[in-house]
């Protein structure tokens, strides 16, 4: 079986449900539950005997000592994290004990679990860890793309402590020999997304006639990526990647954050008329340290591992406005409780 953190979260549990409906091999999935976990979002796997929840928080040793004990997996595949940029401005210290100490903590577990193994079981035993390519910092205008071999320049506290991480992931490659491998991807949309973030943010403002707050100019370029190319191309990496690389994941789909918001206001428009969804668009007070643009240049995984994306910007951004409108149960528990006081902090005091 594989052992996967974070899987109540975003991409985790996108990868979870992709990866059941593939292989019958089990997946047990540790989560500590944060603001940002749903676990309604994995309610469909209730009764499945492929499927085990394991409440802990991956700063936990001892837990996890225990649950590596107890399930034995052949690979851990590494997304919990604080996720946050606009929130690691507000309370940096959770993303340095999570995304520093937590990766710190899960990586020496691991290995302290690894070593034990003997055969084949040692040998083909793979850590993956997932990490956001906001660790190499900010692009101009003419700049090429991020690259396996761009500079570590990370801007925000979120993507300093993901930096942090990488660098002990690759640390255990290179001192212990462990089969670390990791991932370094752009930003992903689609289903199952706290709407914290852009994309899902517009959508449900969209949907409940409230302000779609683009911050500063709107003209920051992001590369988007829908989160089931995300999942495979995780898969291909846990697959067949050579332990103590690098692979860069990108959606080959730069944009600007406007166009991103203006392109959710048309798809409202077609699925539910009767409204310019565009008047609700809102020029607010720009993020500190904002970064200005990310591209991914995604040729060593698609050379050495044949992948690429499968779901095109438009494609992609359709079924992802369609879920949300089809899930509105499932938005309106995620948006009760802290959600609200997040709001509150991030939005109120940008005017
Ligand atoms: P998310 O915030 O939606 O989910 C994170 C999950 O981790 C939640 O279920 C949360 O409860 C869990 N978690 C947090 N702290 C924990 C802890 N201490 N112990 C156990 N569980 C804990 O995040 P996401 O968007 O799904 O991102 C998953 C991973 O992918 C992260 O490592 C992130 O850095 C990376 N990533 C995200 C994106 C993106 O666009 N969302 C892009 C590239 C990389
Ligand atoms: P986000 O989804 O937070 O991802 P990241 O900061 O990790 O790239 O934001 C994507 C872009 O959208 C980023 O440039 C910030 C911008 N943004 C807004 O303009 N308004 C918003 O309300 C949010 C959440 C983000």
């Amino acid at each position: 079986m594989i052992l996967v953190t974070g899987g109540c979260g975003f991409i985790g549990s996108n990868f979870i449900l992709d990866w059941l409906a593939l292989h019958d091999e089990p997946v047990v999935n540790v989560d500590v539950l944060t603001y940002a976990a749903n676990p309604k979002t994995l309610a469909s796997l209730d009764g499945d005997s492929r499927y085990t929840f394991e409440r802990a928080d991956i700063c936990d040793r001892a837990a996890i000592d225990a649950i590596l004990a107890k399930y034995q997996p052949r690979a851990v595949v590494h997304f919990a994290a604080e996720s946050h940029v606009d929130r690691s401005i507000h309370g940096p210290m959770a993303f340095m004990q999570t995304n520093v100490i937590g990766t710190g903590t899960l990586l020496e577990a691991s290995r302290n679990y690894w070593k034990a193994l003997t055969g084949e079981q040692a040998t083909k035993f793979r850590f993956l860890h997932v990490s956001t390519d906001e660790v190499f910092g900010s692009l101009g205008p003419g700049d090429g793309k991020f690259t396996e071999t761009s500079q570590y320049q990370p801007n925000s506290p979120y993507s300093a402590s993901k930096a942090g991480s990488d660098h002990l992931a690759r640390a255990y490659f290179h001192t212990y020999g462990m089969p670390v491998l990791v991932t370094n991807c752009s930003n992903n949309y689609g289903p199952r997304q706290f709407p914290e973030k852009l994309i899902p943010l517009m959508i449900v403002n969209a949907h409940a006639g409230k302000p779609l707050p683009v911050y500063g100019d709107g003209q920051q370029i992001r590369d988007w990526l829908y989160v089931g190319d995300h999942c495979s191309a995780i898969r291909r990496v846990l697959e067949a990647g050579r332990p103590g690389e690098l692979y860069l994941i990108g959606g080959d789909a730069e944009k600007p954050n406007l166009d991103v918001v203006k392109t959710i206001c048309r798809l409202m428009g077609q699925y539910v008329p009767g409204r310019d969804y565009e008047q609700q668009i809102t020029y607010v007070a720009d993020r500190p340290g904002h970064d200005r643009r990310y591209a991914i240049d995604f040729s060593k995984l698609e050379r050495e591992l044949g992948w690429r994306p499968t779901e095109s910007f438009a494609t992609g951004l359709e079924k992802t406005v369609r879920w949300y409108l089809d899930n509105a149960a499932w938005v309106a528990d995620v948006q009760s409780g802290e959600y609200k006081q997040w709001v509150e902090k991030n939005y109120v005091a940008r005017g």
